[in-house]
């Protein structure tokens, strides 16, 4: 069996980190236009970066929780039965890979990375980012920024992440909202492939209506036993 699963900030949320447009979410305390555009950041980078500064202090003292753990398993499992899973995920936390899934796809991108905004360059980054800052590549200060994909743009590897999702038998879809596009729109495409859809969420998010089965909970209970259900086939 090969399972696409899409994950949101409602899988790292037991984890610590907050979610977006829960009560009392990131978008309710900050405006996401003032801090996560790239106009913003032409606007005032110090801001944006005192954002993003701030949510990777967090993200390295906090661990993955058992939905996270869930995954890897399911990836290693399916590889054992000859099949696997795609794991693309809109987080741009770690905590995938820290809990052991080996192939994580990040079209939001990564927080613990920095990223050149005149040459390209990807660096891993576990300290606070400034405007001072020089490229570990090409040397140019008041170049860097979080390797994130912000409001208007394009999020990372979409042709890789729709191949995938073509060669996939089930779309499961852990802790997402539903409501920022382009993988708001994944279930629909996956509906459209003959896949079997199935949503894992706290509670019925924007797309409920369109999934086949639906999960309601928090994933570190509900996903152990989706996954379990999964590989025993
Ligand atoms: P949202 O904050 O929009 O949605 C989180 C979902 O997780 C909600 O439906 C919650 O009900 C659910 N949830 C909360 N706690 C949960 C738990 N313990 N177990 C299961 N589900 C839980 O986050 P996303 O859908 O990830 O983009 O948001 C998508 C994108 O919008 C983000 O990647 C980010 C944001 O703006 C950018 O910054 C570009």
């Amino acid at each position: 069996m090969h399972v696409f699963v899409l994950t949101g900030a409602g899988i790292s949320a037991e984890s610590g980190l907050g979610t977006f447009r829960d009560k009392g979410g990131i978008w309710s305390k900050f405006d996401p236009m003032k801090l996560a555009t790239p106009e913003a950041f032409a606007a005032n980078p110090l801001a944006v970066h005192d954002f993003y500064n701030l949510r990777r202090r967090n993200l390295l003292g906090a661990a993955p929780n058992a939905a996270h753990h869930a995954l890897a398993r399911l990836e290693k499992g399916l590889a054992d039965q000859g099949g696997g899973v795609f794991l693309c995920t809109q987080n741009i936390d770690d905590l995938h890979e820290r809990a052991g899934s080996r192939h994580v796809h990040h079209m939001h991108g990564e927080l613990l990375k920095s990223l050149c905004s005149r040459c390209g360059a990807r660096a891993r980054c576990e300290t606070e980012l400034s405007i001072l800052d020089a490229c570990p590549s090409c040397g140019r200060d008041n170049s860097l920024r979080p390797d994130v994909v912000w409001f208007g743009e394009m999020p990372y590897g979409m042709e890789e992440i729709e191949a995938a999702l073509e060669a996939s038998e089930m779309f499961v879809a852990v802790g997402t909202s539903g409501s920022v596009y382009p993988a708001a729109g994944y279930v629909e495409l996956a509906r459209s492939f003959g896949m079997e859809t199935c949503e894992i969420n706290l509670e019925p998010s924007d797309n409920a209506y369109v999934f086949d089965r639906k999960f309601y909970g928090p994933a570190s209970e509900t996903l152990p036993v989706f996954v379990d259900e999964i590989l025993k086939g």
